[in-house]
């Protein structure tokens, strides 16, 4: 900041504060620049690893889920709902409680979002997790029940802000959809997609179909 001002001494005064004022503009742009384009990057170094692994491949042992390559929208509503309560406030939420006391680091949506446009931005994190389970009452269960809205290759459907579910963990799946079921998690009234996700949750006949066609889901190809 010093030197503008010195080599500008000598010009004439209109002169001199206009460049001192582009000087001081330039500083500070490139100051909020920098900060704004290295948060994401920075929050997840510091903050997630631990658990979800530097390349967001997640740890089956922790039950943190792979996320590298998620849908930057859904990582966000998600990171909103755990920070609000939406998701993981109830009493016996175990994995979701961890999820609600790392939130407290993200103070804006401009936190959130520069971590879910980081995280989105990985490639897909592809879990290795294999379960065993009745694949063939999964492919039935996923074309009756989940297709519908995830898609039939469980792509996603960005629309009804369903996420691809290619890749995600199996036990992560299974516990969604229990967790879903028994109302850990898409209870809230202000959780419009958590509610439609209780309705598919709620099509499988019984708990076993939720761990065949999680266990299904890892066999699909894109
Ligand atoms: C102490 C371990 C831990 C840390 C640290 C952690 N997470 Fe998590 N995370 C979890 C667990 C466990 C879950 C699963 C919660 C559940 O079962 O509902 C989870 C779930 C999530 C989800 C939901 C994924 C989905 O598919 O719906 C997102 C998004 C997420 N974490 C992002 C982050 C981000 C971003 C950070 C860093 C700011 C972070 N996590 C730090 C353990 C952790
Ligand atoms: C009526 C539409 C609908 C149906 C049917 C449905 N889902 Fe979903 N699902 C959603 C939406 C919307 C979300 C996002 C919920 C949120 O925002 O928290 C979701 C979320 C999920 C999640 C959580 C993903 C994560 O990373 O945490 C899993 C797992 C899942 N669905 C699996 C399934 C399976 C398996 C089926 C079939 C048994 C199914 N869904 C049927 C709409 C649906």
């Amino acid at each position: 900041m010093l030197l503008p001002t010195v080599v500008i001494r000598s010009c004439p005064n209109g002169f001199s504060a206009s460049v001192k004022f582009i000087a001081v503009f330039a500083l500070f742009w490139s100051v909020a620049f920098s900060v704004a384009a290295a948060d994401g990057k920075a929050i997840f170094s510091a903050n997630c690893i631990a658990c979800h692994g530097s390349k967001g491949e997640g740890n089956a042992q922790l039950g943190a889920p792979n996320i590298g390559g998620m849908e930057a929208s859904y990582l966000a509503r998600q990171l909103a709902n755990f920070s609000s309560g939406i998701r993981g406030s109830a009493a016996n939420d175990n994995y979701g409680a961890q999820m609600r006391a790392v939130v407290a680091v993200l103070k804006t949506d401009a936190d959130r979002t520069a971590v879910a446009n980081y995280v989105a931005g990985m490639p897909r994190a592809v879990s290795k997790n294999v379960i065993k389970a009745d694949l063939a009452n999964g492919s039935t269960q996923f074309n009756a029940v989940c297709s519908s809205c995830h898609g039939s290759h469980a792509q996603g459907n960005q629309q009804m802000g369903a996420p691809s579910l290619l890749g995600t963990d199996p036990q992560y799946v299974e516990r969604q959809i229990l967790a879903f079921r028994t109302g850990l998690r898409g209870v809230k009234p202000e959780d419009k997609t958590g509610a439609l996700m209780r309705v598919g949750a709620n099509m499988l006949p019984d708990v076993k179909s939720a761990h065949d066609v999680a266990a299904y889901i890892t066999t699909i190809k894109p």
